[in-house]
């Protein structure tokens, strides 16, 4: 990993920590508890990836980093919120999220619930705020696209296809990789066309960093399903071994550890090859794609 990219990976996270203590909510009334719960799911650490392709995409356009910084913090919270449920007992039933315990085990179930429905919305205030962003058409296209990302035809439908998927007998590559695209790849892909709108990308930008950002999300789930089988909890923040104990259709139960990693492989590889319209701008986009196949966590 280069220093220059480490370094700006934890500027980012610096700066994430920063504006999402500005953005979040805080109150002493009857609702601290749920207040107290987004700031514990949203600040627990995490390596804002998805952030760091917002602050990225924008940087080519030159858009104010504070800007960037805004809708970064909302997809940050959709994120969130994404976890907090994906680990109810109802669904994955993990006591263990980014180092400590997930919400429901640190408060409760409906409070996990709630924290979640308050980070997905919130998002969207954020994103319809004028205060960020003057431009009405950009916030508009900013909401829609988020929505889309996230919403039924998104990542929420990947994680129902993902619990549907439990025990399937023979689950094949273009299944998963379809519960795939959807449950991580739409928010992965949304970060980067977040940028590319507020930097009012030309067509031909927006199609080389959706490429981009297509197989970036496939190698990173391909890397997630790995880890899963092959990481260190204590490294990862999580539980592993769960998807294999879960039945979960994932690219490791599919193609075996070996092909997963050299189609992960392949993918990063053509991710960055997708960036050369930008060239050396877009250095840390493709140092990124090499982080995400090496990392532990
Ligand atoms: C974990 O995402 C969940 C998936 C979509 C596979 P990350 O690995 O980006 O989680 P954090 O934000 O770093 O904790
Ligand atoms: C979760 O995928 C993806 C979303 C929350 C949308 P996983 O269930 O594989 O994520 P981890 O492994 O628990 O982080
Ligand atoms: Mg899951
Ligand atoms: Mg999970
Ligand atoms: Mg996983």
């Amino acid at each position: 990993m280069s220093l220059r990219f480490e370094a700006a990976l934890s500027a980012c996270t610096e700066d994430m920590v920063r504006e999402l203590e500005i953005v979040l909510p805080n109150s002493d009334g009857a609702e601290s508890r749920l207040h107290e719960a987004m700031h514990y799911a949203a600040l627990a650490g995490g390596k804002r990836l998805r952030a760091f392709l917002v602050l990225q995409c924008a940087s080519l356009f030159g858009v104010s980093r504070s800007s960037a910084l805004r809708v970064a913090a909302a997809i940050e919270l959709i994120h969130t919120y994404s976890l907090v449920h994906d680990d109810l007992p109802c669904m994955d039933d993990d006591d263990v999220r980014r180092g400590q315990p997930t919400v429901h085990i640190k408060y409760d179930q409906a409070t996990a619930v709630l924290t979640g429905d308050a980070l997905l919305t919130l998002a969207f205030e954020i994103l319809g705020d004028e205060s960020y962003q003057a431009d009405p058409a950009i916030r508009a296209r900013l909401v829609v696209a988020m929505a889309k990302a996230a919403g039924p035809q998104g990542m929420v439908a990947g994680q129902m296809i993902d619990l549907a998927s439990e025990d399937v007998a023979e689950p094949n590559v273009q299944h998963i990789t379809r519960l795939q695209q959807l449950k991580t790849g739409a928010l992965i892909a949304v970060s980067c066309e977040a940028g590319a709108i507020l930097g009012r990308a030309s067509e031909h930008q927006f199609l080389a960093l959706h490429a981009y950002a297509h197989d970036l999300g496939l190698a990173f789930q391909i890397v997630d399903d790995i880890l899963d089988t092959e990481g260190d909890a204590e490294a990862m923040g999580k539980a592993v071994n769960k998807d294999s104990e879960r039945g979960k259709a994932t690219f490791v139960s599919v193609l075996g550890i070996e092909r997963a990693r050299t189609q992960a492989r392949m993918l990063a590889d053509q991710a960055a090859k997708h960036l050369e319209p930008f060239a050396e701008k877009a250095d840390l986009l493709k140092d990124l794609a090499n982080f995400v196949i090496e990392r532990r966590n």
